[in-house]
């Protein structure tokens, strides 16, 4: 009011320059600072991650994720260290890179950790950053997927970077067993950062370019004058081999991270999710006549359970986990008709199948992944028992058996058997049996379930009898049949092992609607 329209106009231009000046300005720094995000630590430090044969964090996630749907959170977030001179030296993303983004169409979130800077090293605003995610991922219901690549913690910030590691630690107990947790660890994983992965569900590891231990090669010469090296302490190789700590190792970054798409296709979002369809080629009723010969007829005779895995379950769809250890018991994801199961087998070809501390730890340990998430679990038996001897009792096969059974026994998501031959002793019960509430328990014409094999009963009971073989073969024609558990109704059938994916296909349909829960309780105490 009382100013003249040229005034007014002159005015406006002033306070719109005075506003778009700033604007400009900060417009350019926030464009500055994305690019410093997107840099990371510079062209030479990105070199030296590609001459190492690694990718960076991005190149990583692209590879990860469907093309363009990333969505980055906190790329201007810096850390909040002043002391040893990191006060003028900032990165803004500072070390990880965060967000979600889709794999195949199905929401995930992801962390990748950004070794160009400062060494991927965890500081607390870092930690903060990875923490939102996962706060996000279980408010949203979607698995997260951490890609490792660290010095460990940030040592100039002291406590606060264990403060940070804390949190992880803790996030990652609260949200396992809701969503899937999956690492790949894709360099270094040292100290008490091998921790967090080692609470997720899965790890899958890079041969030759990833290692993690506790202590790293120098502490291990300082304390036990022991020599070794990174990748013997804690390589790929060791870890899928030896200690178990990994499940898969890949050639290098771009097969790990396809391979980790892949295994992500199996899974259910969420604990709230079910099991994922895929559309299904191959016929339901297959039958596979090949199935009906491949057991020998002598009963010490090996034979592939692989080759039955494959003959059942939908053509190409095993995704086998830890195949490099405890090989006398197979587990991992497949589907049979376009869903999701859970695969437990014996393995004959190793150790003829008997399960020890090894196989019942990894085989309890999948049971409890896929009954948490709502995946069923088949179970094909072939097992002469648990393995005998000193190295096997001394080193805890009664608490470790103990696992095996109690992750059976607390499953609550359909469980169906088949029993391909043997099935002897505690063995027989604990494989998924009828007895532990399986659902749908069936054996083939070669099955053999007994309370131990033929010679070893008679060493037993016919200890002085003067004709052991012909005790031998009366117990072996008693008991080396389905028959006598069948009519107890310990079977639901005796089918013909060609038809096995057809009635494992039909029964999971009728039992998509179990429904079962065990009493309540704050938690069970597994024998750990
Ligand atoms: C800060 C770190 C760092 C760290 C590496 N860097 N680790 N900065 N904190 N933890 C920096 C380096 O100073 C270097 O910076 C850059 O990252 C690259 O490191 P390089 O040593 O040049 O790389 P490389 O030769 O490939 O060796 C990688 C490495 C080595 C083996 C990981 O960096 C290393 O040993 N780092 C220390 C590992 C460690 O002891 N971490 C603490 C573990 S204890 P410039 O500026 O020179 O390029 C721990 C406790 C966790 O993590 C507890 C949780 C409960």
């Amino acid at each position: 009011r009382g100013i003249s329209c040229q005034k007014y106009i002159s005015q406006s231009l002033v306070h719109s320059r005075l506003y778009t000046a700033p604007a400009h300005s900060l417009k350019r720094t926030i464009d500055e600072k994305r690019k410093e995000s997107i840099q990371g630590g510079g062209k030479t430090k990105r070199d030296a991650q590609h001459n190492k044969g690694k990718l960076t964090a991005r190149e990583r996630l692209d590879l990860l994720l469907d093309k363009g749907t990333f969505r980055e959170y906190d790329a201007f977030v810096e850390h909040q260290c002043t002391d040893f001179g990191l006060d003028a030296k900032k990165i803004a993303g500072d070390g990880v890179v965060t967000g979600h983004g889709t794999i195949h169409g199905r929401r995930v979130f992801v962390y990748s950790q950004d070794f160009t800077v400062f060494g991927g090293s965890l500081s607390r605003t870092n930690s903060l950053k990875i923490l939102k995610v996962m706060d996000q991922a279980v408010v949203v219901g979607a698995p997260i997927i951490g890609l490792q690549d660290s010095g460990g913690a940030r040592i100039q910030e002291g406590v606060d970077s264990l403060a940070g590691y804390s949190d992880i630690f803790q996030k990652n107990v609260l949200a396992s067993g809701v969503v899937p947790q999956l690492s790949l660890v894709m360099g270094p994983c040292a100290g008490g950062a091998v921790y967090s992965p080692a609470l997720t569900d899965f790890i899958f590891m890079v041969r030759d370019t990833s290692h993690m231990f506790v202590t790293g090669p120098d502490v291990v010469k300082t304390v036990t004058n022991e020599k070794v090296d990174q990748e013997v302490l804690g390589g790929a190789i060791t870890h899928t081999r030896k200690s178990g700590v990994a499940h898969n190792a890949y050639a290098n970054d771009i097969e790990a991270l396809q391979r980790m798409r892949d295994f992500f296709d199996y899974l259910p979002l969420s604990n709230r999710d079910q099991v994922p369809v895929r559309v299904c080629e191959d016929p339901l009723d297959r039958e596979d006549a090949a199935l009906d010969t491949i057991v020998p007829t002598h009963s010490n005779v090996a034979y592939d359970m692989q080759e039955v895995i494959s003959r059942i379950l939908d053509k190409h769809s095993f995704f086998e986990l830890a195949p490099e250890y405890a090989g006398n018991i197979i587990v991992g994801l497949g589907r049979l008709g376009g869903k999701t199961v859970g695969v437990v087998a014996n393995q004959p070809l190793v150790s003829s199948g008997a399960l020890d501390i090894d196989a019942s730890v990894k085989a309890a340990r999948f049971i409890r992944f896929c009954d948490a998430f709502n995946v069923p679990l088949v179970t094909l038996v072939d097992v002469p028992g648990f393995m005998p001897g000193t190295a096997q009792e001394h080193g805890g096969i009664i608490r470790h058996g103990a696992k095996l059974l109690y992750a059976y026994c607390e499953a609550t998501v359909p469980k169906l058997t088949v029993i391909t031959r043997k099935a002897y002793g505690g063995a027989y019960i604990v494989m998924s049996s009828k007895h532990l509430r399986g659902d749908y328990n069936v054996a083939w014409p070669s099955a053999e379930i007994a309370v131990m094999g033929a010679s070893g009963a008679v060493e037993v009971i016919f200890r002085n009898h003067h004709d052991k073989p012909k005790m031998e073969a009366e117990y072996q024609e008693k008991f080396a049949t389905p028959l006598s558990a069948a009519r107890r109704g310990y079977l639901d059938d005796i089918i013909q092992p060609r038809t096995t994916r057809a009635r494992l296909i039909e029964q999971l349909d009728l039992l998509k609607t179990k429904s079962i829960q065990n009493p309540w309780k704050k938690h069970g105490t597994i024998p750990l």
